[in-house]
């Protein structure tokens, strides 16, 4: 694997690879990779024929006061992970090399970065923007892979891509759990036991919601009560949002006649977890 810190070595890789006809897929992570990362990895494999992975723990996407310096960063391991997935490139700047000072220009895409978790998160989504349209235009992939699990980022990331004519195709990947149900997220880690045990609350107020909406036809207030009432029988949970919105705009829904996000984030301690699933209709 051919790994590159600085952009203009991964920019010349990338064209390159372009030139011998090669369709490129670029997975963008921040590092401490696990079975989620590598679900969009094998997706990008099966679809393109050449497959970058960046890792950048992007310092522009987190708030003062979040994980920015404890954000596990073992680069060794993801190294030998992305190896024995056969990946051929790897791009690792670092904060310098992306952000060298004085930058004025930033990505932000309005009114669907304040919702969800840019309402908690402000300024994280126009971090994120920014930082997927400056690994386009380094690597400018023809398909970008994306997981289903950051639903919110999803639509931010799509709308950019719209909006700005990229000439990317974004691919949604589904979410991938731990046995018991948690979506799997880097930050897991910081959990202590007794979190980790209570964790799984999150899928199962979502599933909550799933089952009763399907039982009979309950409104979203319903649903929502319905989901945070589960919430709320955890101790130590402290529920952030949990809300059923439209997955393209992020706005709430009232009755749900379409596809619809129901989208939960809670603290356990001071670690947030976010989770979703999508509510189908049934077609008559
Ligand atoms: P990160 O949290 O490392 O996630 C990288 C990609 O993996 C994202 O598209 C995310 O949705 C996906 N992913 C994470 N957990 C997953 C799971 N359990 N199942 C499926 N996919 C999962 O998201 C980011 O990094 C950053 O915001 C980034 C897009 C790289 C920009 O800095």
């Amino acid at each position: 694997m051919k790994i590159f810190h600085t952009i203009s070595e991964a920019r010349a890789a990338c064209r390159e690879s372009r030139v011998q006809g090669k369709c490129l897929g670029l997975v963008p992570t921040m590092g401490a990779l696990h079975e989620g990362h590598l679900s969009l990895i094998r997706a990008a494999k099966a679809q393109c024929g050449s497959v970058v992975v960046s890792i950048f723990v992007n310092p522009t996407q987190f708030g003062p006061n979040e994980d920015l310096s404890k954000y596990p960063r073992p680069f060794e391991h993801d190294r030998q992970l992305l190896e024995s997935e056969g990946v051929e490139m790897l791009f690792a700047p670092s904060a310098e090399e992306m952000y060298p000072g004085g930058e004025t220009t930033w990505v932000v895409v309005d009114g669907l970065s304040e919702k969800l978790d840019g309402r908690s998160r402000p300024g994280h989504f126009r971090g994120v923007a920014t930082v997927v349209a400056k690994l386009f235009n380094i690597i400018a992939p023809q398909c970008a892979f994306f997981g289903q699990k950051d639903a919110a980022q999803l639509a931010v990331i799509r709308h950019m891509v719209k909006d700005l004519s990229f000439p990317t195709q974004i691919v949604a990947c589904p979410i991938i759990r731990e046995t018991d149900g948690l979506a799997m997220s880097s930050r897991n880690v910081y959990l202590t036991p007794e979190d980790r045990r209570r964790a799984v609350v999150l899928r199962r107020s979502l599933q909550r919601v799933q089952q009763d909406f399907h039982a009979r036809q309950a409104t979203s207030a319903q649903l929502v009560s319905a989901g945070k009432s589960v919430i709320a029988s955890e101790p130590g949970v402290v529920l952030d949002y949990f809300e059923i919105v439209d997955p393209d705009t992020l706005d709430p829904v009232d009755r749900i006649t379409q596809n619809a996000l129901v989208a939960v984030a809670a603290y356990l301690g001071t670690t947030r977890l976010i989770d979703n699933v999508l509510l189908v209709p049934e077609t008559k």
